[in-house]
């Protein structure tokens, strides 16, 4: 067996493309990415995010893909094979950091999913727009209960990559990511046939350019498109590790992006009708219990909607279960290119991971000064979101840009990437986005950002 057969490879194409928008679909897209649209004053966010997403952050995704691919290992051996004996290993092992930083609140995330699935199909969260919003405040200051759900999403987490991620994970996102297209569509036709859907597809669609006043809108967006894509941290090098030298890379690059952005666009057309459907809503005041407190009202008009809405939740938890999959594989399979046995890598990260989480817990109203941290004048789990998805995979993706294109080379990609005659359809646009326009960008709006915060 060759030491690329042993390390695992994905069974097909499809299985691939599967796995890897099972990644890329999960939190982000459902609950992230409406919460974003919500606090970014709408349409012009989702102006942005879609400017980020193809221009930006999707030749960032075949430049990870073509990184693993090439060296066949984690981030930090990714970068130190195709470059050794220079500082770029680094670069993975920020990537690995932020790996182990996002899934510490991303569990709690996904936590609350779960339980979810009970509360809808118990009925126990229903009424009015007020006692469902005051529902989930409640159940997230519980402190004690949180900590058991998200241990619960890690222990499963492990348990999965235990087992084998390649056979399980590709198994089961062939089933699940179908499933959930179909539930997604279903939602969103039945939000968009409520009265005064209108109000909310104006807002989700047509940008008032006036409201442009902050250049955090733009770094938002680029955040939440790295942060969809699973982009900026080494995870992609890490899937696209497992691939033959016989896939064409590009065209399932297309499929995954294009997958990953259906499901987010389509979360929008579920919650902002069903929201403006409900007097008095405020998209900006949602933050992270946006969909907690809309959705289980869209569920309460339906006919069947307990049912609607357990399946809704299961498949939720599902979807971030098949992310959380990918952000611990990537700190395991560097642990593992470093010697120590998958078993005892997992089991410690597992036990990291946790312990990073219990302040996340605990921000949701359990403790007053992580609900509302003096000086930021935020939660700690949002401000973990923040300082991950806005800024370690922007300057994760910067860094990623600048050593495909320049250090490795655009060229040693392309000829990577059309190994045994595979077609790249538009190699050399791509090789002026990921050498000129990434940097570029990427750099403009983390420098304005900063700028913007620190007053200079
Ligand atoms: N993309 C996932 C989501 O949208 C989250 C995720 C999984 C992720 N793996 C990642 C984010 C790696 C950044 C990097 O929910």
């Amino acid at each position: 067996m060759s030491a690329q057969a042993a390390r695992g490879n994905w069974g097909s194409r499809i299985g691939f493309i599967l796995a890897a928008a099972g990644s890329a679909v999960g939190l982000g897209n459902i609950w992230g990415f409406p919460m974003q649209v919500g606090k970014g004053g709408g349409a012009i966010f989702v102006v942005l995010y879609l400017f980020c997403v193809f221009v930006i952050c999707f030749p960032i995704l075949v430049a990870e893909l073509a990184l693993g691919r090439s060296s066949g290992k984690s981030p930090i051996e990714a970068f130190a094979v195709t470059k050794p004996n220079t500082p770029w290993w680094v670069v993975g092992a920020l990537g690995v950091m932020a790996g182990v930083g996002i899934l510490s609140f991303y569990s709690v995330i996904a936590g609350w999913t779960v339980a979810y699935i009970w509360f809808t199909a118990t009925g126990a969260v229903a009424g009015t727009p007020e006692q469902v919003a005051g529902y989930f405040s409640a159940f997230v200051a519980d402190g004690g209960k949180n900590l058991v759900l998200a241990f619960a999403v890690l222990g499963i987490t492990a348990a999965i990559i235990l087992g084998g991620v390649r056979e399980g994970i590709e198994r089961a996102s062939k089933v699940m990511m179908p499933a959930l297209l179909v539930l997604l569509v279903l939602l969103a036709i039945r939000g968009l046939t409520l009265p005064g859907a209108s109000a909310g597809v104006a807002y989700y669609l047509k940008p008032e350019w006036s409201e442009v006043t902050n250049i955090s809108v733009l770094n938002a967006a680029l955040g939440q498109a790295f942060f969809s894509l699973s982009l900026g941290m080494g995870c992609m090098i890490t899937y696209g590790s497992y691939l033959s030298k016989s896939t064409s890379v590009v065209g399932a690059a297309g499929w995954v992006a294009g997958l990953d952005t259906t499901v987010a666009l389509l979360a929008g057309f579920i919650i902002f009708p069903a929201g403006f459907s409900i007097a008095g809503f405020d998209p900006a005041a949602g933050g992270p219990g946006l969909i907690f407190a809309v959705l289980p009202q869209l569920f309460a008009t339906m006919p069947g909607g307990h049912l609607f809405g357990a399946a809704f939740f299961i498949l939720l938890s599902l979807a971030a279960v098949t992310s959380t999959i990918s952000l611990l594989e990537v700190p395991t399979a560097a642990l593992v290119d470093k010697g120590w046995p998958r078993k005892k890598a997992i089991y410690v990260l597992t036990g990291v991971v946790l312990a990073l989480a219990i302040p996340s817990v605990l921000s949701q109203g359990a403790v007053a000064g992580l609900s509302r941290m003096p000086g930021v004048e935020m939660d700690f789990l949002s401000l973990m979101a923040i300082v991950w998805n806005n800024w370690a995979l922007p300057i994760g993706g910067l860094l990623i840009a600048i050593f495909v294109g320049w250090v490795w080379g655009a060229d040693h990609a392309i000829a990577e990437l059309s190994a045994g005659g595979v077609a790249f359809p538009g190699a050399r646009l791509w090789a002026v986005l990921i050498k000129y326009v990434c940097p570029v960008a990427i750099l403009f709006i983390i420098i304005m950002t900063a700028r913007g915060m620190f007053g200079g």
